[in-house]
């Protein structure tokens, strides 16, 4: 049986929408319904149901009769309820290929819901993909292909607690879970609140994961460029930056095994220029660099040479770090690497997955707090080419670089209700019309809209449970105050045993 037939109304069935009266009671706003279409089906979902009885259409005879017993005592009106399903066409699909509609379907015909099989090639799912979670409505399961998710790089945006970092979790989850025949890639994940470290302790994923403490980084300072360095000091003036460069040559001619700041300064001390003053200065900027301790003569860690592995995970966990510039710097360093390695095809093809991104890759920040910016914004330009995609996930998407934003050819989407970042979000993704748009606010924690390259037409998911374990860092707030006063009472009765 199908589920109703197309009516005619004052401007339907267009190429654009049509409405059907419903024959099956269960229809559903957000349903996806397909009509026979020449050779193939028109696709559609529908997008507002309406229910009408001629019975109830006039004000005073419904009030007339409700003074006496009223209608429904008088009249058989329930059996006078139909339901009116509006449909939004979306294209016409034959099994392989999508078109536009160039005829409405006519009236009279049968409308029926869609076929998950072909719903799910109709929608651009794939069999072997990243599985998100599932469509509401239909047992379909978002299976989304890794390239056309990945490949133009994908921005997770929300609301703080809509779900992102339950998301990249899954995310996470699918790219560590695939075989390698499927195509693995490798992952880099800024933890900026140690929020993924369960993946460490996780009996599936816990030996594809590697850890590394934001505090622990290191880097010889012999693998740095001047222009690495210049980046990070960006108020460096072009006389102090030739004589970094200079100190830097200096001692990379030296042919030493290696070499670090103090180096650097004793070189800029005997370099053979007289600049005093350009050489206090520079070596003042070079102090902030030295507060960080992780510029080295030899030690590196991680090794991203031979800690980026197909199929596994390095965690870089921030959140024992407290200077944003020193994130900033850490973040711009990693980045920096991973292109100029995956570049020359030294480590696999790689996933950057960078929470907070909005204070990673700043739209309008000062020079002195946009660190890490270009090289975001030069992979999202460029990373395609050479494997490296960036995933940027954030709660203040008005904050985000367009340039960074505008390069993700893919945008997820959960919960956002400041209506700041809904405009936003409306401008930089292609593909959300305003119904998606008003659609957003309404969504609940763990429901996605996923626009852009990964699927055909914008989608709704509803995101699925994690299979790996859950751990953060910090325990919850009341058993913190619950720890601090049990610590404070033992505190209390250790000194009154003391007197
Ligand atoms: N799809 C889902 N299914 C079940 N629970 C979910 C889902 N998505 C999120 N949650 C739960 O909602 C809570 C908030 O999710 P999450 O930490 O991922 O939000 P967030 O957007 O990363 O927030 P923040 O901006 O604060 O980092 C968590 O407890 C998480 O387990
Ligand atoms: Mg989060």
């Amino acid at each position: 049986m199908s589920l109703g037939i197309v009516i005619t109304t004052e401007d339907s069935p267009s190429t654009s929408e049509f409405s059907f009266v419903v024959r099956e009671k269960g229809i559903k706003k957000g349903q996806y319904v397909q009509v026979p279409h020449g050779s193939g089906h028109l696709f559609g979902f529908v997008s507002e149901v309406f229910k009408s009885n001629r019975y109830f259409e006039r004000a005073e005879s419904v009030a007339d009769f409700e003074r006496s017993s009223g209608i429904a005592a008088q009249f058989p009106s329930d059996s006078w309820e139909y339901i009116i399903g509006v449909v939004k066409i979306l294209g016409v699909f034959n099994g392989t290929k999508i078109e536009r509609a160039f005829l409405p379907p006519s009236p009279g015909a049968l409308v029926d819901i869609a076929d998950n099989t072909l719903l799910k090639s109709f929608l651009g799912f794939q069999d072997n993909g990243i599985h998100i979670g599932s469509i509401e409505h239909h047992d379909v399961a978002v299976h989304l292909s890794l390239t056309r998710l990945l490949q133009k790089h994908l921005a997770i945006l929300a609301m703080s607690g809509a779900g992102k970092s339950h998301l990249s979790s899954v995310l996470l989850e699918e790219i560590l879970g695939r075989k390698p025949e499927d195509g693995r890639i490798a992952v880099v994940l800024i933890d900026i609140h140690g929020e993924y470290l369960g993946f460490k302790h996780d009996p599936v994923f816990g030996n594809k994961t590697t850890v590394i403490d934001g505090a622990s980084i290191k880097m010889p300072l012999k693998k740095l460029s001047p222009e690495t360095i210049s980046e990070w000091l960006p108020h460096l003036s072009a006389p102090q930056r030739d004589v970094l460069r200079h100190g830097l040559t200096t001692l990379k001619d030296q042919n030493k095994e290696g070499y670090n700041l103090k180096d650097l300064v004793a070189a800029i001390d005997s370099a053979d220029i007289s600049k005093d003053e350009v050489k206090r200065a520079l070596k003042r900027s070079l102090s902030e660099l030295k507060r960080y301790h992780f510029l080295t003569r030899t030690s590196e860690n991680p090794r991203l040479l031979s800690d980026v592995k197909p199929g596994e995970i390095l965690i870089l966990d921030f959140s024992s770090l407290d200077s944003l510039r020193k994130k900033q710097i850490l973040v711009s360093l990693v980045a920096r690497r991973l292109f100029n390695l995956r570049k020359r095809d030294k480590i696999p093809p790689f996933l950057l997955l960078i929470e907070e991104a909005h204070n990673f890759a700043r739209e309008k920040a000062e020079e002195s707090e946009a660190i890490s910016r270009s090289i975001i914004e030069t992979i999202a330009r460029e990373g395609r080419k050479f494997g490296a995609s960036l995933c940027l996930i954030s709660q203040r998407p008005v904050n985000l670089s367009t340039t960074a934003l505008s390069q993700c050819n893919t945008h997820i989407i959960l919960r956002v209700t400041n209506p700041n970042d809904l405009d936003h979000i409306q401008m930089s993704s292609e593909g959300i019309d305003s119904r998606v748009a008003k659609s957003i606010s309404g969504l609940k924690v763990g429901e996605a809209i996923i626009v852009g390259e990964a699927v055909n037409y914008p989608t709704f998911v509803r995101v699925r449970d994690r299979k790996s374990t859950k751990r953060e860092k910090g325990a919850p707030l009341h058993q913190q105050a619950i720890d601090f006063e049990a610590k404070q009472k033992k505190k209390e009765k250790g000194a009154e045993a003391f007197l």
